[in-house]
């Protein structure tokens, strides 16, 4: 399938909001799987280090090393996608702002285009500093993964009237320090919209309704290629999984049965 159209900015994804269409966006982690997003003509691929658990079988993202990220955002680069490449940041790459600045650079020689942290007012001060070096930024707030260890769970943001106040403000500063878009994970839905309102850039809502500029999924979770496990708020287009389940079973019995279509 060719891959029409022009190469997608930052500035073309912000420029998104205020349209009636939903934005889409999906992860990718590696040539093949980038290809299949970008020629269904996703407009931003983010390897996310949802690669922990998805393809390296760690039990949460707190594993995900620099190494790790770099090794698989090299391998969506390669698809050469016409959808802006996005690498998301793991845990410790931007304690500090000299650190985050090292690290994105490391991104962007890998092929990045962006880069996605975690967190709200509290990594401003490294937000300004990857911006104003021009590097486009994505931000993500409500449930951090990244924080699971801290919080024993994954739980849902913004049920408290506190809670509902530090996502809002959380937004309102990192639309206005500049990120070209934002993730909103696990967030109430009301509150989701409400940030939704309040900001100039597009939302991206994961398990979070359908107020949202446009929605980022987990790839696997939506072609059921990991269903070992499978987030409540998701639903699977495909069963990819059991495609390669059978694909297998069915090669394998061919060779036993010492069969001519093997
Ligand atoms: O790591 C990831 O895949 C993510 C998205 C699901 C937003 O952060």
């Amino acid at each position: 399938m060719s891959r029409e159209g022009e190469k997608v900015t930052a500035e073309r994804i912000r420029s998104w909001k205020g349209r009636s269409e939903g934005l889409p966006a999906l992860t990718a982690y590696d040539y093949p799987t980038a290809r299949f997003v970008d020629e269904a003509g996703v407009p931003l691929i983010l390897v996310g280090d949802s690669l922990g658990m998805v393809v390296l079988g760690y039990p949460d993202t707190t594993y995900v090393t620099m190494e790790d990220m770099l090794h698989h955002v090299r391998a969506a680069a390669r698809a050469q996608p016409k959808a802006l490449l996005v690498a998301d940041m793991p845990i410790h790459s931007y304690d500090d702002e000299e650190t985050a600045l090292r690290n994105a650079e490391r991104f962007l020689e890998a092929g990045a285009e962006a880069v996605k942290l975690e967190g709200g007012r509290e990594i401003l001060p490294q937000v300004r500093a990857l911006l104003r070096r021009g590097i486009p930024v994505l931000g993500h707030i409500g449930m951090l993964p990244q924080h699971i260890r801290e919080e024993g769970r994954y739980r849902v943001k913004g049920k408290t009237e506190e809670e509902r106040g530090r996502l809002l403000e959380d937004a309102k500063a990192l639309a206005e320090a500049g990120v070209f878009a934002l993730v909103l994970e696990l967030v109430v839905p009301e509150v989701a919209e409400a940030i939704t309102q309040a900001v100039p850039v597009p939302t991206l809502g994961i398990g979070s309704g359908v107020g949202t500029d446009g929605q980022i999924r987990v790839l696997h979770d939506i072609v059921g290629l990991f269903p070992w496990f499978r987030p409540k708020f998701v639903r699977p287009r495909a069963e990819a999984g059991e495609a390669i389940r059978n694909g297998i079973l069915e090669w394998v019995r061919a060779v036993r049965e010492r069969r001519a279509d093997v």
